[in-house]
């Protein structure tokens, strides 16, 4: 059978399988439900006499919540705000903060602001830097981090471009992580803008799937040895740890700037959801080993998945110089690369046998992949056994569209 008899006859079956978006799948939610356990009526008065079930405690979260997540960011509890349930929202409003009260003083707001972003990357990301009103300017993500080089000559060059939002830890897409040296030139570069800031989105800070783990940087340490210890402002969350949507966000930087963006914060909401906090500072405390040990049972079912994408990819296209796959230790994500300007078309293909993949050009900002060759791969929710599936269709596909591009 031919290629296209092949895919002929996968069409046929009816197909649904889905590699779009990184969703943590039934089985690792569940290894979470003995979070629903975790507190009742008598465990809403704390020791220092604060009831959960009222208003009070401020907008920085509650101290349990502090100690923990600054524990897991190797930061001090000062330097942490815990927040509801997306770091997404965290993000927005200290980019918005930004805007209209400046990181230090003068508000970015009218400074046409520019934010550098690296491709491949997360959608959304450049989704909420332009509804904001940023403009982007672009690196590329290497296995070391965005490109240095090129952020140092583009933030040093303009007093608007204002700083930097990426994800240092087994990034989206690429399961790159942000070595150490890297860390420590975005913390003492010269920027034009005095008020130049790091935005890490440290997502998947804790995702080891594979060894050798990846150690991540320090970057607000680096920041505070490089002399600018107000640079850099970490975002995370619990969302593919315990609940995706139902988990804590949560953001560490300077004391300094945390004062000042808790004001803001501060006129928005009275506190965020303390239950939710004690409940899940109790859960990751509780589990055995930690959030070690939870890591390494979310690891057990997901590493199969990673593991099954790439057998397929190379069982399936090496040596055929057809297309490139990142091989990510950690994270949620797989990054593939066409030979040929074909993404579209291989998500299209996909798609029509019954496999949906993430829209070709997401990981670029306005959709456009300049080269159209990036699919991002998210293999975290369906069974291995249709990941395998899904995979065998995806390469059946690269193969047809560039057959068809010759
Ligand atoms: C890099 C990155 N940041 C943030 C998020 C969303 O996190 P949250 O649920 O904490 O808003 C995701 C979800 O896929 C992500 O991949």
């Amino acid at each position: 059978m031919n290629n296209v008899e092949r895919y002929m006859q996968l069409q046929k079956l009816g197909l649904k399988l889905n590699m779009q978006r990184g969703l943590p799948s039934p089985a690792n939610l569940d290894l979470v439900n003995p979070i629903f356990e975790q507190i009742d009526a008598d465990d809403t008065l704390l020791d220092d006499g604060t009831d959960l079930r009222n208003y009070g405690g401020g907008v920085f979260g509650l101290a349990e919540a502090r100690a923990y997540f600054a524990s897991v960011l190797e930061v001090e509890p000062a330097q942490v705000l815990v927040g509801n349930n997306a770091s997404l929202e965290l993000q927005g409003h200290a980019l918005t903060w930004a805007l209209l009260k400046g990181v230090k003083d003068k508000p970015w707001l009218g400074q046409n602001p520019k934010i550098i972003v690296t491709i491949p990357g997360y959608d959304r990301h450049f989704h909420l830097l332009q509804t904001l009103g940023y403009d982007l300017q672009t690196v590329e993500m290497t296995p070391d981090g965005p490109d240095m080089g090129a952020v140092e000559k583009l933030a040093s060059a303009d007093e608007s471009i204002k700083g930097i939002l990426f994800v240092p830890t087994y990034s989206n897409p690429t399961g790159d992580t942000l070595s150490e040296s890297n860390a420590q030139r975005l913390a003492s570069m010269k920027a034009a803008a005095h008020d130049f800031t790091i935005f890490a989105d440290d997502a998947y800070r804790v995702h080891h799937l594979f060894e050798p783990h990846h150690k991540p940087a320090n970057i607000l340490k680096a920041c505070q040895t490089a002399g600018n210890p107000d640079r850099a402002f970490v975002f995370a969350s619990t969302s593919k740890i315990t609940l995706a949507g139902a988990g804590l966000g949560y953001l560490a930087s300077s004391e300094a700037n945390l004062k000042r963006f808790g004001q803001f914060l501060g006129a928005q909401t009275i506190g965020p959801n303390k239950l939710e906090q004690l409940r899940h500072v109790r859960f990751l405390k509780s589990y055995s080993g930690g959030l070690e040990g939870l890591m390494k049972d979310h690891a057990a079912i997901i590493a199969p998945k990673f593991e099954a994408v790439l057998e397929t990819l190379e069982k399936e296209l090496s040596g055929t110089g057809l297309a490139t796959w990142s091989n990510p230790k950690g994270g949620y994500f797989i990054s593939l690369d066409t030979q040929k300007p074909i993404a579209d078309k291989v998500v299209q293909l996909a798609k029509e046998a019954g496999v949906s993949l993430t829209p070709a050009g997401a990981t670029y900002p306005d959709g456009n992949d300049p080269h159209n060759s990036n699919i991002r791969l998210a293999p975290t929710y369906p069974p291995v056994s249709e990941v395998k599936q899904a995979m065998e269709i995806v390469a059946l596909c690269i193969k047809l569209a560039s057959e068809d591009s010759n």
